[in-house]
């Protein structure tokens, strides 16, 4: 999660048994590590596999060269789990393919986010070996499809489906493997962890916040973006401006104002995240706090350990699916 993933949340997520994904831009832009030393640092934390998220941006040149070198580090340091984001991920199993194993088997895994069964057909094209279906209640950019309408879609087309977007306790997680997902991916509960670096004040809110307090807004990257409605959210609306909305349609103009997207998205949420949503020094009340409609059953900062640990003995507890 840009900017809310630091190498102690993921690597607290790992050891309690899940898979702890580093978010490159994060780990170097906010939490300021330079990456190779950040995965170092994670190593130093748990033994256990860690991924990596790769969002395949071709509106930059220079962003995309960073990220190839960023994949090549990763894969340096032993990362064979990776989620790419947009695009087509055909170069990143190609890598991955090529990086052979690291005492698992040959080569690594890579799951493709989507939101519908197009993209999932792209991906697979592409060589990826699962899925992560993001749906309409999911933090950060959302789908426009339900989970149960998901992974009706893309249900039979042979590879792993995961759950993103809704999950915030352990009885919704059995309610996604219930619908026949293989996994669930979960963005906003670990925002409200004791890991997580961000300021308490985006913590108290995620716990505070119900379902109805989530909002997309196109204001932050020109596409649905879910975030908690505040005062300010309120006030400007969540519509693009004239100029941007303009902008995005033309051919030419369309690039440039997705780089400045870019640019903004990368300088903003890093200010909302680390900032208090007050008159902190810091922070400011024209903030942005992403997060997902899972903030319905999230109760309480907690040990990312124990979020993992729950979900797991609750799935073991559970009667055999398809039973
Ligand atoms: C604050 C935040 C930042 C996110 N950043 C990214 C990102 O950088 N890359 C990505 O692929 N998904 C990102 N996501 C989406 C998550 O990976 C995940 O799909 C989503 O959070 C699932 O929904 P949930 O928040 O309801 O659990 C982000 C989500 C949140 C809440």
């Amino acid at each position: 999660m840009y900017p809310c993933t630091n190498p102690e949340l993921v690597a607290a997520v790992s050891e309690a048994g899940g898979i702890g994904i580093v978010q490159p831009l994060s780990m170097v832009y906010v939490h300021g590590h330079d990456l190779r030393e950040g995965l170092r640092l994670i190593r130093r934390l748990t033994s256990k596999p860690i991924g990596m998220n790769v969002l395949i941006e071709r509106s930059s040149r220079t962003y995309e060269e960073r990220m190839r070198r960023w994949l090549d580090v990763a894969l340096e340091e032993g990362v064979r789990f990776f989620v790419t984001s947009l695009g087509k991920p055909r170069w990143v199993v190609d890598r991955v393919a090529a990086a052979g194993g690291n005492g698992a088997g040959a080569g690594g895994v890579v799951y493709h986010d989507v939101t519908k069964r197009k993209w999932a057909e792209r991906a697979l094209e592409s060589g990826v070996h699962g899925l992560i279906a993001v749906n309409d209640r999911a933090g950060g950019h959302a789908g426009p499809k339900s989970a149960a309408a998901l992974i009706e879609e893309l249900g039979d087309l042979g590879r792993p489906i995961i759950c993103a977007g809704g999950v915030g306790d352990e009885r919704a997680f059995l309610a996604a493997l219930a619908l026949g997902y293989d996994g669930v991916q979960m963005g906003t509960r670990f925002i409200a962890t004791d890991e997580c670096r961000v300021h308490p004040d985006y913590k108290r809110r995620i716990v505070e916040a119900g379902e109805d307090d989530i909002v997309l807004t196109e204001r932050v990257t020109g596409v649905p973006l879910a975030v908690i409605r505040t005062p300010y959210v309120a006030r400007v609306g969540t519509k693009a401006g004239r100029l941007a909305r303009w902008m995005l349609r033309g051919r030419r103009t369309k690039y440039l104002m997705r780089s400045i997207y870019g640019l903004r998205y990368v300088w903003k949420l890093k200010r909302a995240a680390l900032g208090g949503g007050g008159s902190g020094a810091r922070g400011s009340s024209r903030d942005y706090w992403q997060a997902g409609k899972s903030v319905a059953g999230i109760e309480r900062v907690e040990p990312a350990g124990a979020i993992v640990r729950r979900c797991a003995e609750a799935a073991r507890a559970a009667p055999e699916r398809g039973s």
